[in-house]
């Protein structure tokens, strides 16, 4: 059987988005029709949308999700149909020397669903990191589905499936970082956002929050940040050191993606400390820095791809906290709107005071 369902479709480099119908099929062997209940919109699809990605038009856009199992292929044994599920885009193999070796996040043979998405003229749809949740049903690998239980909205437990997860993770499971550390957190947008949480629950005992927009350092501290600095205003790395002592932060977040975040986190750690680089940088961009700099002050510098996150591990986790009150995802969730206002949640995203806007289905 197909299913045709409506879904926010980019149809050419730069073009508005539109809704259009698009059909779905019936889960193959390993896959999973999945009937999406809310999906954030995050500025990969905006990157989708212009071409930034590759130019594999037309995309079927949206991977921030949560919904609902409708059916399984065969073989499919850990989610069955009407388990509550957030989406992920790196369903890992278990068998490849990542995987093996203990460290899944870095396996080199994730996959998505085989099996086409199409317009009605038979188009073949390229679903946004193997997901394309902009729509009432999509298909996606039985791996890139975790069931967690239904305690957050679907619109904030969706935003597990990438910012938020990227933000707690970098702070988490790659910066690692420990009870008392100091932590500086450059560029508070929601992934930035999502690390100054992952920071506190981690136990961090300062959180220092770094942003342009006063706004944005606003929120920040409402989240977790115990200082705040407007580097438009302010030398980063001297208001980081003077806020540690004169030492610098154990772990410095980068969250902002360009060459003079980057550096300023290089020399906002402290000796030894952490840089984890959790920005995108675009391919042009260089990072120049003296080596006896490199070489002297020691520590590591680490980048964070989807906060080094295992889903069938962290989603269930980080719902737990929600529960227990400890994890507001709800503070992410700016609006929700409806299908067919992705493309002013776009022109919206640059405001300054959106986090997520969240499409509800
Ligand atoms: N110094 C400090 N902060 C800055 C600077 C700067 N030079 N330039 C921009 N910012 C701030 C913005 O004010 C904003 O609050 O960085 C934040 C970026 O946030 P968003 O645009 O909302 O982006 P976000 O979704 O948080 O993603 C941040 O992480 O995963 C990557 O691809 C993502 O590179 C992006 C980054
Ligand atoms: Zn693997
Ligand atoms: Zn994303």
């Amino acid at each position: 059987m197909t299913h045709q369902v409506r879904a926010v479709v980019a149809r050419a480099k730069g073009a508005p988005v539109s809704l259009e119908t698009i059909l779905v099929p019936d889960p193959g062997p390993g896959e999973a029709l999945v009937k999406i209940e809310a999906c954030g919109v995050c500025h990969t699809d905006l990157h989708y949308r212009e071409g930034g990605i590759n130019d594999d038009f037309p995309f079927l856009l949206g991977h921030e999700a949560a919904g609902v199992v409708e059916s399984v292929g065969e073989g499919v044994t850990d989610v069955a149909p009407g388990d509550f599920v957030i989406l992920n885009w790196r369903a890992v193999c278990g068998q490849c020397r990542a995987c093996l070796r203990g460290r899944p996040w870095y396996c080199f043979n994730t996959h998505n669903a085989e099996q086409k998405m199409t317009l009605t003229d038979g188009t073949e749809l390229s679903p946004a990191l193997g997901i394309g949740a902009f729509a009432e049903k999509t298909l996606v690998a039985a791996g890139q589905c975790t069931k967690v239980d239904r305690e957050a909205s679907a619109a904030a437990a969706g935003l597990l499936g990438c910012g938020v997860m990227a933000g707690i993770g970098a702070a988490i499971n790659t910066g690692n970082v420990g009870r008392g550390d100091t932590v500086a957190v450059i560029g508070c947008g929601g992934v930035g956002d999502a690390a100054v949480v992952g920071s506190r629950l981690a136990g961090a005992a300062k959180i220092i929050a770094v942003d342009i927009d006063d706004r944005k350092l606003e929120t920040a501290k409402r989240l977790g940040a115990t200082h705040t600095v407007n580097s438009k205003e302010n030398d980063a790395v001297e208001a980081i050191r003077e806020l540690t002592g004169g030492f610098g932060a154990d772990v410095v977040i980068e969250a902002v993606g360009r060459p003079e975040t980057y550096k300023q986190a290089f020399y906002a750690r402290d000796l030894a400390g952490t840089v984890v680089l959790v920005g995108v940088p675009t391919p042009e961009m260089k990072l120049e820095l003296p080596l006896l700099d490199v070489f002297g002050r020691g520590g590591s510098l680490k980048s964070s791809w989807y906060g080094d996150c295992l889903p069938s591990r962290d989603f269930p986790m980080l719902i737990d906290l929600y529960r227990q009150g400890r994890l507001d995802l709800d503070a992410f969730v700016t609006e929700t709107i409806a299908l067919d206002e992705v493309e002013k949640a776009f022109e919206r995203m640059h405001g300054g005071d959106v986090l997520r806007s969240v499409v509800v289905l």
